[in-house]
């Protein structure tokens, strides 16, 4: 191992998507609020409308406060997060951005002082100066997005880079462009729905119609502009990362469906401000700015769900191996005799390979899959880890790690026969063995589906291609005499042909 690795039983991946979904949504309504605030001052201001100028003051109130402290930690959180779960990414992202990020900083200490002025400076500075500051904290903030957003882009679209390692190669990558149009429309539908929210509890019904429909405005063109953005973004993906995702993921592929849906009901609310801004009550309008978070969450799931197994594409795996490392490692072995070690090679390979994407038994557990197999079994599965649904990375070592990792994982799952748990459970027998030993690499109707492969067969054929089927990526059949012949019967039943009974 090149880094030691804190194994403390919880899932990186859960901490970082609570810690990632909570400051995008942060710095992307800091980036938003700023240009409303600005606008809506300024317009305040030269139309003389009290109730307006009340409203921006509120809302300036909520700013402040939330995208420095909630903003600021989430982002310690994440680098925290980031160093525990992928070091060598890491440790890629900053030899490359070491200065960006340095840029960025100051950035975000220029907008956290822009805007607790602003927030404090109401009474106390002349208008012109005041909206100065609020211009000021509105354009760091976006330089601070045009900032991260190259290092952001870079982990998919790493581009140039890749063979020139030059800076603005990486920087300026093949989906910088659309990305930061899309993430600055984003940033302007939130502070819309935001704004609406606020402005729904205006005092004057006449002045809360005016603010309603001019943040509603703010939201349209946000939604519609994300949305071309989007197809644009999506254009400029490599298209083998994004076809598997459909068949091999579902958590991506079911976010991307919720953003479709939610995006038509951000549409219906926008219009419905927009033409009947009175019925823009309070609960509507905070379910409104709720369906947006959802809305934006689902993108930056399907976003990060999609670019596995790669941390930065085709340079690191999400697990911190390097591209060419597998095939260097398969004839020198993964494990450096001179590297960290734990005493416990299984336990080593575990956590150098796998714990950044799994835990043994709580988040995206890895132990239920061995359930009922043995060692053979587990050292072929590692064998075809790149080809079984999660998207994963391929194995990194030689047999004898293979072996080691397999032993380990088996020795650590549920030891119980497969029979006697199916009928301790009322399961059919054949259905259990092909969901522990196809099942994970073959899908119904979906990833690698061979149920034709047996169609037409007799069940004495079909008992035989079991036994016989196998090659580097798929392991031979391991299993009783008795583990055969009900999948045999399953196997059957399901293509819908043979000797089923
Ligand atoms: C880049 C992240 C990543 C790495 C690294 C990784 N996996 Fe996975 N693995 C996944 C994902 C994602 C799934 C699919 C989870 C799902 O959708 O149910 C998965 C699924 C699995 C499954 C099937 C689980 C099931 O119940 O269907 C097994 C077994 C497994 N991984 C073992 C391993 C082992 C062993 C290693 C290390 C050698 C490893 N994985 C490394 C991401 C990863
Ligand atoms: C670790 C992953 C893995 C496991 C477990 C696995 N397979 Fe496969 N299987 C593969 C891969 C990869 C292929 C080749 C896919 C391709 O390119 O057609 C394959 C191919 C096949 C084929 C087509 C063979 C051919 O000659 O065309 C059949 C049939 C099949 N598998 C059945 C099964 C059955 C039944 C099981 C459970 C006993 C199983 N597989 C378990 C990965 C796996």
């Amino acid at each position: 191992m090149d880094h030691p690795v804190w194994d403390v039983g919880v899932g990186y991946g859960l901490w970082m998507a609570l810690f990632g979904v909570v400051h995008v949504f942060v710095s992307h309504f800091a980036v938003g609020g700023g240009l409303v605030l600005v606008l809506a001052e300024r317009r305040a201001r030269r139309t003389g409308d009290a109730a307006a100028l009340a409203h921006v003051r509120r809302l300036s109130g909520f700013f402040a406060p939330t995208t420095l402290v909630v903003g600021a930690l989430t982002g310690v959180g994440i680098w925290f997060i980031i160093g525990l779960l992928n070091p060598s990414a890491t440790g890629v992202l900053i030899r490359t951005f070491v200065w960006a990020w340095a840029v960025e900083w100051t950035f975000f200490a220029v907008e956290i002082l822009a805007a607790i002025l602003y927030a404090k400076g109401w009474d106390r500075l002349p208008p012109r100066a005041h909206e100065a500051l609020g211009w000021v904290y509105f354009v760091a903030a976006w330089l601070s997005l045009v900032v991260i957003n190259g290092i952001v882009t870079f982990m998919w679209t790493p581009g140039a880079w890749t063979t020139t390692g030059s800076f603005w190669d990486g920087f300026l990558n093949p989906t910088y462009a659309p990305s930061l149009v899309l993430r600055t429309a984003i940033s302007l539908l939130l502070a819309g729905l935001f704004g609406a929210a606020v402005a729904a509890r205006a005092p004057d019904a006449e002045a809360r119609r005016r603010l309603v429909r001019g943040h509603a405005v703010v939201g349209a063109v946000g939604l519609l502009a994300s949305l071309a953005a989007f197809l644009w973004y999506r254009a400029a993906l490599p298209a083998d990362l994004l076809a598997a995702v459909g068949e091999r993921l579902t958590i991506p592929a079911r976010a991307l469906d919720a953003f479709h849906a939610t995006s038509v009901v951000l549409g219906a609310a926008l219009l419905l401000f927009l033409a009947l801004p009175r019925a823009a009550r309070r609960p509507v309008t905070v379910a409104a700015l709720a369906v947006g978070l959802v809305w934006f969450g689902s993108f930056e799931w399907w976003r990060e769900g999609a670019r596995k197994p790669w941390a930065v594409a085709g340079v690191v795996y999400g697990n911190g191996v390097h591209a060419d490392h597998p095939a260097a490692a398969a004839k020198t072995g993964h494990l450096a005799p001179d590297g960290l070690s734990t005493g416990d090679r299984g336990r080593d390979l575990w956590l150098s390979q796998c714990r950044a994407c799994h835990t043994l038994d709580g988040y995206n557990p890895v132990l239920p899959a061995f359930a009922g197999t043995d060692e053979t079994f587990a050292a072929g599965v590692l064998a075809g880890l790149h080809t079984m649904r999660g998207k994963m990375p391929p194995f990194s070592g030689v047999e004898a790690e293979r072996k080691a990792l397999a032993a380990w994982l088996v020795a650590r799952a549920d030891r119980t026969p497969l029979p006697e748990r199916a009928r301790r459970s009322g399961e059919d027998l054949g259905a259990l063995v092909y969901a522990q030993r196809c099942g994970r690499c073959h899908v119904d109707g979906g990833w690698n589906d061979k149920r034709k492969s047996f169609e037409g067969l007799e069940e004495a054929d079909v008992r035989d291609a079991i036994e016989s089927i196998s090659f580097d990526e798929m392991p031979a059949f391991s299993g009783t005499t008795e583990e055969r012949d009900a999948l045999a019967r399953h196997l059957l039943r399901r293509a819908g042909g043979g000797g089923a009974k």
